[in-house]
């Protein structure tokens, strides 16, 4: 976990970003490569694991349940798993620090097997919403004993043998389909995930890839239908994960809005699931070209070059908003100094992420000059069109990662430096975040 210590740092303007860089593998995979290879019995083995604090709380919570995890080198893991159905106890509460995916995704392993777990969080994980999955999770026999407001500390009481549902997600989420999926796997008979909304597919990706037996049929309304037969074999598998798109966002709006710059970002994964905020940036007509397009994994995979451009303000349809839920504060930033007026809709959810991603972008966004308008849903943008915006202030990142990535790449193209009170929960997804920027800056 991070140190409590707030560590401040300032970002300003330091010419032309040039370079190729590869950012850290994709947080969602990592998270799904360790529990599902922890559940599978033998040896697998991941590489390119992100090893950011988020995806090292699901290793701590993986062995703490009977997993074996080894660091074999940079990015290096092999684990020996327990089997479907074989986790035990844990002796101990589950700290997990920041990760709200770690917390909803193993509440749904946990909930389906004989055993009892105590998750616990920061500051910014215990109020986050965890009803989401607790509804879906006490349908099949798990009893839960959270904190008021369905929130961390909490307890749950997984069951076994766990009830088969049919579940039909109220709000578009991965983390509570993955939630349901995965307790599924130690569940009789055949789970049901309704997804109206597509999001992130990782989870049955990687359940097909392990051997689970997963079948998605889409509607004629566009409904998907996720159908997973429980009580699955899980067979060790050898994964390579690309590089999050998530993380690529930050250096590919940092070279998109500073005069001058062409970075390349390789090895990055383009799951169109993913790809949203690529897509709408060259909406806004961001130079974006992708090259040596592969698949890795499973998953399809490309090297990124971003090169300034004068970008035009857009208006995002908000069935795009899953496919780049956690690009928005940095997209907001590109917004900021295009030319015109960018308009988001359909955002309620930004509002229950690491922070109020919507409050903290809008309060952040005018304290160095951007004309932000704040709408329930989401954020109204009047861009600077192509000036620097002034800068000289002080933004909280308030336990987020991305908010204090985001300024640190609004501070590119300031008049004065943006000053972020704690970068320190940067290293939750990006721990080499500063050092690149600082190389691609040649400094
Ligand atoms: C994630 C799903 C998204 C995303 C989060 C990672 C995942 O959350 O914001 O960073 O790995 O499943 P929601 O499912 O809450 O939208």
């Amino acid at each position: 976990m991070h140190s409590a210590e707030p560590r401040p740092a300032s970002f300003s303007p330091r010419g032309p970003l040039r370079g190729t860089i590869k950012v850290p593998g994709d947080k969602s995979i990592s998270h799904r490569s360790l529990m599902l290879s922890a559940l599978a019995i033998g040896e697998s083995r991941v590489t390119g694991l992100l090893e950011g604090e988020d995806v090292l709380s699901t290793a701590a919570a993986m062995r703490a349940m009977g997993a074996t995890i080894e660091r074999i080198g940079e990015g290096e893991w092999r684990i020996h798993g327990v089997g479907v159905g074989g986790l035990l106890q844990p002796q101990a509460a589950l700290d997990m620090g920041n990760s709200g995916t770690s917390t909803r995704l193993l509440m749904g392993l946990v909930a389906s097997h004989a055993i009892t777990a105590t998750f616990i969080g920061d500051a910014s994980l215990s109020k986050r919403p965890m009803g989401r999955v607790i509804d879906p999770l006490s349908l099949i026999g798990a009893e839960f004993n959270a904190s008021p407001g369905g929130r961390l500390p909490l307890m749950v009481r997984g069951i076994c043998p766990a009830v088969p549902i049919s579940y039909r997600l109220p709000v578009a989420s991965a983390q509570v389909k993955s939630a349901v999926l995965l307790a599924g796997l130690n569940t009789p008979g055949i789970t049901e995930v309704i997804e109206p909304v597509p999001t992130r597919d990782h989870s049955e990706r990687m359940l097909a890839g392990f051997g689970a037996d997963l079948t998605v049929e889409t509607d004629g309304d566009g409904v998907r239908h996720i159908r997973l037969v429980g009580e699955a074999e899980l067979k060790p598998q050898t994964i390579e994960v690309p590089g999050d798109p998530s993380s690529a966002a930050f250096p590919v709006v940092a070279a998109l809005i500073t005069p001058g710059s062409e970075v390349t970002v390789t090895h990055v994964g383009m799951n169109p699931t993913r790809t949203g905020i690529f897509k709408m940036l060259e909406a806004m007509g961001a130079d974006l070209t992708y090259s040596n397009e592969r698949i890795v994994g499973g998953e399809p995979v490309a090297d990124i070059t971003a090169r300034h451009s004068n970008l035009t303000g857009i208006e995002v349809p908000p069935d795009v908003a899953p496919s780049m839920i956690d690009e928005f504060p940095v997209f907001f930033v590109a917004a900021s100094v295009a030319q015109g007026r960018t308009i988001t809709s359909g955002l309620d959810e930004l509002r229950v992420k690491e922070s109020d991603r919507l409050a903290l972008m809008a309060a952040g966004l005018t304290a160095i000059g951007a004309k932000v308008e704040e709408r329930e849903d989401g954020l109204v943008i009047d861009g600077s069109g192509g000036e620097p915006l002034e800068g000289g202030a002080t933004v909280a990142s308030v336990l987020d990662h991305r908010i204090a990535m985001s300024f640190a790449v609004a501070g590119q193209h300031c008049y004065h430096a943006v000053r972020v009170d704690d970068v320190s929960p940067i290293a939750t997804s990006f721990p080499t975040f500063e050092a690149m920027m600082a190389g691609l800056a040649g400094a």
